[in-house]
């Protein structure tokens, strides 16, 4: 896709119009245009097309990857209508006028396309950027450098109508502030470590307590509110951004210089490929997650109660009242934590809201089937209505699932309402570091942390 600078200027200008009037939930401005260019696909070895009616064995079958027919673009289709009213208040704050650099525009021999363009300033004032990247069927990624964060990801229903499926602002300023943690890279450890404390040896260390009594996804400052360095990726088959950043011995309390690196890629098999890798100068603990909203119906267009969600785990991890995992592996069978089958996300989340559960909706993880540091499928989600089809690989042994229970309809939360996504965050189990029982989250000097998870797309009508 190539944007002129007074197209550029001009969508910029149309959004920060609609941001004002407060009357549109956020969905970033630059619709994408559908290529249609030849490009050679080649099927990505970890692809499975599971039934929706049966988990899916431990290994992958490798059968034609359900890609999504290229569809005729569709660049000012608006966004899904939130099916309750929007709050008064606006959803997202002022956009500031700002006059961005012309983008700069880069094409790969497959089709995908780079777009890079300023998104703004730190509060310190470093800029950053926003990257849009184009498959050749017309799914947009957009991520900025602040945080990894995935901003927008635009693919299309059933009828081929595209919409952004993950939550997140408009400009950076949302970012800027304490957020739900949209679209974010969460690091150096994804979801809670009891009291803040855990022990390496016998060396005790104490981290920021945010969450209560307990530290939660890194901290104060954690990696989702940090600026990465990025660096263009462009393979034969996809596109993306590398991120790197070091992490300093001490920050939020964790020991070791911790250099990581995320990679983010949009393949032409409508995957979104993502890749961490992490070394330290100290034994230190790692656990990086991302923590994308997602709402297949389309941000915004209402709670995710209807989707049909499959988790491919027979156990789940049972928390005490602050969330943290009691010790645990209980079996799901029988209770409303079972997602073996394609069942509904809301069919039985009011279960999960009484006693004995402490929670305001799911927000456990489970113990994956698959053998850890192998890509197997760990999840699949179907919006009925829209047909969108996710599709969740994933090397980790968990997977959290979160539904949005939070979320208030704030402005610093974008203006969402509770259940209006969910989230499917791959990782360790929370607490691993006080749970010596657990995989192992310890990373020590000479040693590489690697991670996957590719989330793909699809539709069913
Ligand atoms: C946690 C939730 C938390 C949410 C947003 C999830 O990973 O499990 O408890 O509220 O992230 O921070």
């Amino acid at each position: 896709m190539r944007v002129t600078f007074s197209k550029y200027i001009s969508l910029v200008a149309c959004a920060a119009l609609v941001a004002a009037l407060g009357c549109e939930p956020p969905t970033p401005p630059g619709k994408s245009k559908s290529t249609t260019t030849a490009a050679s696909p080649s099927a990505p070895s970890t692809a499975t097309n599971p039934t929706a009616s049966e988990p899916p064995t431990t290994e992958p079958k490798t059968t034609e990857p359900a890609t999504i027919e290229p569809q005729p673009s569709e660049p000012d289709s608006p966004a899904p209508e939130a099916t309750e009213p929007m709050t008064t208040e606006p959803a997202t704050p002022e956009p500031k006028p700002t006059t961005p650099d012309p983008p700069t525009t880069s094409e790969n021999s497959s089709a995908m396309t780079i777009e890079k363009a300023a998104f703004g300033k730190t509060k310190d004032g470093t800029p950053v950027d926003l990257y849009t990247i184009q498959n050749k069927h017309g799914l947009v990624l957009k991520m900025t450098n602040y945080g990894a964060i995935v901003v927008d990801l635009e693919t299309p229903d059933k009828d081929g109508k595209l919409a952004n499926i993950q939550l997140g602002f408009p400009t950076l300023e949302g970012y800027l502030e304490r957020h739900p943690y949209f679209g974010a890279t969460i690091g150096r450890y994804g979801n809670r470590i009891a009291g803040g404390k855990f022990k390496i040896g016998d060396e005790e260390y104490t981290l920021a307590t945010n969450n209560g009594p307990n530290h939660l996804h890194g901290g104060e400052h954690g990696f989702d509110a940090v600026v990465w360095n990025a660096e263009e990726v462009k393979t034969d088959n996809a596109a993306g951004v590398k991120f790197t950043y070091t992490s300093a011995d001490g920050e939020e309390g964790y020991p070791g210089e911790l250099k990581a690196t995320v990679t983010y890629l949009l393949t032409n098999d409508d995957e979104l490929s993502i890749e961490y890798e992490a070394t330290t100068d100290k034994p230190t603990v790692v656990n990086l997650t991302n923590h994308c909203y997602w709402n297949l119906g389309g941000a915004g267009s209402g709670q995710i109660l209807d989707h049909e969600l499959m988790i491919a785990a027979d156990k789940y991890l049972p928390i005490d009242e602050t969330s943290i995992p009691t010790g645990e592996l209980a079996p799901v069978a029988g209770t409303p934590f079972d997602f073996t089958k394609p069942t509904a996300i809301g069919a039985r989340i009011d279960e999960v809201k009484q006693p004995p559960h402490v929670t305001k909706g799911y927000d456990h993880c489970y113990v994956l089937r698959g053998q850890e540091g192998k890509l197997e499928l760990a999840a699949r989600v179907k919006d009925p209505d829209s047909g969108r089809v996710m599709e969740v690989f994933t090397t980790e042994p968990g997977i959290q699932l979160y539904c949005g229970n939070f979320l208030d309809g704030s402005a610093s939360g974008g203006g969402f309402k509770q259940h209006e996504a969910f989230c499917l965050e791959t990782q360790h189990y929370p607490d691993s570091p006080n749970h010596p029982d657990f995989p192992s989250t310890l990373l020590k000097p000479g040693e590489k942390y690697q991670s996957k998870t590719v989330y793909k797309f699809s539709v069913e009508k």
